[in-house]
Formats: C-alpha cells, structure tokens, sequence
C-alpha cells in the first residue's frame, strides 16, 4: 500500500464542499488511472479542486504499552496522493483487529516497525482512484485490501495486487475479516497439512477468528473430526459452527479429554499458543500426523508485556533434534503469514477462499464493531477473551445516537470505559506533507 508508508489522504471533509465544486474523483464515474474527457476550463478547476488539502483519521500507535498507546489522529496533507503504477487508493470501511496487534501494541509483533506507526494488516473499502498500468480495477470496485500494517486509517494506498474484488453479496465486515484468519487457516490445513477425508484436527482458541475459519474449513472435508479448546461459555457457538469435540481447556486438561475419546490422538494439531502446549500438541499426534506451529498467545496474559510469561513460553518450548523426529513418525512445521511474500500464493489462497464464500461454504462470523474511537474497547474484548469470531474496526466516526443517553442508561460499569474511551481518542492534529 503503503499502509506501510506515509498514510494517504480522503476527500476533503462535507462540510468544505462548495455547490459549484466539481465531483470529487469517488462520485464522477472515470476511467481507470485518468480523468474524464472535459475541457479545458473544467480540468483546471478539477485540478484545483485535487490540490486541495486533505484529511482522514488514523489510529496510531504511539508507543509500545497498554490500550492508550493506540491513538485516534486526524492528519492532513496539503494535496491528494500521487499514485505510482500499480497502485490503488481505497476509502477504508472495515479492518480487521487480529492478535497480531495486541502483541504489536506490547512491542511483541517483529514485523511492525517502530511507533509512531498505524497497525491493521488487512480491510474492505472501496477503490477511489487508480494508478497507472491498473486494468482490472476501477474507480467504484469493492475491495479487501491486505497489507503487513497501515490498514487502520480511512484512507489507504496499495499495491493492486493486494487487492481482490469482493463478492457482491459479501459486507464490508466480512471482507475485512476474511484475509488473515482464512488464509491462515487455508494454508496449514490444506497446504501445509494436506487435510483429507476422515482425519481428525485439534484447533485451539477454537472460537477466535483463525479458530472458526479452521473449523469451517474443516467442514469442507468429508469426515473431519474437530477438537476445539475454548472457553466453556463459547462450546455452544463452535458446536454449532462445527466443532465436534468442544473442550473447556479452563477446567479441564484437554490432552486427557482427547485421548478419552481417541486414544491415538488426533492427525493433525494447529498451535497458536507455543510454550508447554506445543510440546502437548507434539505428543498428541498419530504416527505421521502433523503439528503446525503459528503463533505464541501463551506470551500474552494481559494488557502490558509480561517477561514472566515469555520466558516461561520460551523456556516450555519443544525442542527436539531430527534423529529423534525421524524416528517418531511425525512432522512439525511453522507458518507466519506475514513472513510469506509469495504473492501468487496468496493469491491463488484467497481466490478459493472467495469461491467457497460464493458457495455458501465459508462465512466470516462477525462477534463485534467498533468505531475508531472505541479501538480500546476493541482490544480489551479480545485480551479478556469474550469474542467469539472477529473483532471489526469502523473508520467511520461513531453516530451520536449510537451513544448511550445517560450515564444511568449507560450504568456504571459503561461510563468508566467511555470515559477511558475520551481520553484515548482525543484527536491529534499532524501535518504529514
Ligand atoms: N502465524 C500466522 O500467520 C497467524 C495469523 C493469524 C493469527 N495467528 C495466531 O492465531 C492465534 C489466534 O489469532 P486471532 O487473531 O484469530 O485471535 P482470536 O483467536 O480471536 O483471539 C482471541 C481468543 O483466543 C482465546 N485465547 C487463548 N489464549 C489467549 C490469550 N493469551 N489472550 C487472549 N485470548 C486468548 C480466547 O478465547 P477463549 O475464551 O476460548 O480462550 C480469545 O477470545 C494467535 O495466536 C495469533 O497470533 C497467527
């Protein structure tokens, strides 16, 4: 994009709008990388109306640490974005929030650069303007745009090929949650596990985003069994959703749990957590089943960085030397998304993941909305561990009636959080030129 770069810029706030202002570039219908034929008196007052400034609001992450750290800034630049060949500019109208950004936010995510920086790996949005040499889109198109960080602002510029058209039928909710979590599931199980009929899969946090891709992909294949670990309030949703065997990994030891009902264990074990349960996942595979090692959600255990509980995931880890792997019959392997820069990869990934959208085969589950300024809010729902699918964020500014009336509607509980909603959202002027 470059959500990575310099974020880019929207169409001038309503209210500067004159009645006798041409169009701006989103409503008059153009021609992909150019403007309209118009003569010569119109073009220079379109041009005068592109050189006008700027501004878009963008959250920003100021520092590594707790929920504050992440900022609502408006920033403002004083003409529109010069697109390069290839690129695109998309009007941002969800993200994606992934876990990925709580470790992001604790200085834990060694992908995202230093702050000052805008986070969001992935959002729907629709195409504003195109670059040169762009064919196959146009002013107008519904997009999902994907990105290693920078998705979380209204505006943002990237590469066309990090772009796919959305299926009309598909919202922009499930556009921005469809990419990381699904390609991630994608990948492991089918590419790297090579899933086939009647084999059995343990997915942990079973009713979070990658969780419940995994599951309904699973369901893609005739006779899969599922073991699904979640918090027990969730069990009912991932029953429903797919998981065969849901297990309460709070109160229960989940390896006893699946050897009581298989007690060869299972084909394949997903690991998002690390630490002592990927050498538990390790030791719960068939001969020739496979361990797939994605993430390290053991790490986190709150709002701030804990080195106790790094050190305590780094220290469990499975540490094994190839002689003893041959001889145990089983694989293991690792996949980071964000570290795969094959783009026909992924490409090829989320053109099926699209097909099996069209097909009814596949539906992100939305657990919540929230708007730019609420991104706290955002993150506490998913470090506390009460989302059952994906968080979505909403550039868009929060309605006034969308506002509790009255702290006495509101109760107390509410108030405190709006209150600590103000003061991270108190809004940042920056000149970006
Ligand atoms: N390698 C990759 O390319 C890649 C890509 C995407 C995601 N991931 C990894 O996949 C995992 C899931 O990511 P996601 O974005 O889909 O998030 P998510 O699953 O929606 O995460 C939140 C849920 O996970 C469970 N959970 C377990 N341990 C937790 C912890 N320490 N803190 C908070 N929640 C915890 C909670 O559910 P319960 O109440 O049921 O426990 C919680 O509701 C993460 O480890 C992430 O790093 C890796």
């Amino acid at each position: 994009m470059s959500g990575e770069e310099a974020p880019t810029q929207q169409q001038p706030p309503e209210q500067e709008k004159k009645p006798e202002d041409p169009p701006p570039a989103a409503d008059a219908p153009q021609e992909p990388g150019g403007s309209p034929a118009t003569p010569a008196v119109e073009e220079k007052e379109v041009k005068a109306e592109e050189e006008k400034p700027v501004s878009w609001r963008v959250l920003v992450l100021t520092g590594h640490g707790g929920y504050d750290k992440v900022k609502l800034q408006v920033k403002t630049q004083s003409k529109p974005p010069q697109l390069k060949a290839g690129e695109v500019l998309v009007r941002v109208k969800a993200c994606g929030l992934n876990f990925a950004e709580l470790l992001g936010r604790q200085g834990l995510y060694d992908l995202l650069p230093a702050p000052p920086v805008t986070m969001g790996m992935e959002g729907s949005g629709v195409i504003e303007a195109v670059g040169d040499d762009v064919e196959d889109r146009k002013v107008g198109d519904r997009v999902i745009a994907m990105s290693r960080c920078g998705m979380w602002q209204e505006m943002v510029v990237v590469p066309v090929n990090r772009t796919f058209l959305m299926p009309e039928e598909m919202s922009f909710e499930e556009g921005a949650a469809l990419p990381v979590n699904y390609l991630t599931a994608y990948m492991m199980l089918f590419e790297m596990a090579n899933l086939r009929p009647g084999k059995s899969v343990l997915v942990h946090m079973a009713a979070g985003g990658v969780g419940i891709a995994a599951t309904q992909l699973c369901q893609t294949i005739q006779d899969v069994t599922v073991f699904g670990t979640a918090s027990a309030s969730k069990h009912e949703t991932i029953a429903r959703g797919g998981v065969t065997h849901p297990i309460d990994y709070r109160t229960k030891d989940y390896v006893e749990e699946i050897r009581k009902i298989s007690p060869k264990g299972v084909d394949i074990v997903l690991d998002p957590l690390g630490g002592s349960d990927t050498q538990k996942g390790f030791s719960l595979l068939k001969p020739l089943g496979i361990l797939v090692v994605f993430g390290a959600a053991n790490c986190v255990t709150g709002q701030k960085k804990n080195l106790l509980a790094m050190a305590k995931t780094w220290y469990n880890q499975l540490s094994l030397n190839t002689l003893k792997l041959m001889q145990s019959n089983k694989a293991v392997s690792g996949f980071h998304l964000g570290h795969l820069s094959d783009e026909e990869l992924i490409s090829s990934a989320m053109f099926k993941l699209l097909e099996l959208y069209r097909q009814g085969k596949i539906k992100p589950c939305i657990d919540s909305c929230y708007h730019f300024e609420e991104v706290a809010e955002a993150m506490k729902r998913m470090h506390e561990r009460q989302n059952v699918g994906k968080v979505i964020l909403l550039p868009e500014p929060k309605k006034e009636e969308e506002k509790p009336k009255s702290a006495a509607e509101a109760g107390e509980n509410e108030g405190a959080i709006n209150k600590k909603e103000e003061e991270v959202t108190e809004e940042v002027k920056a000149e970006t030129d």
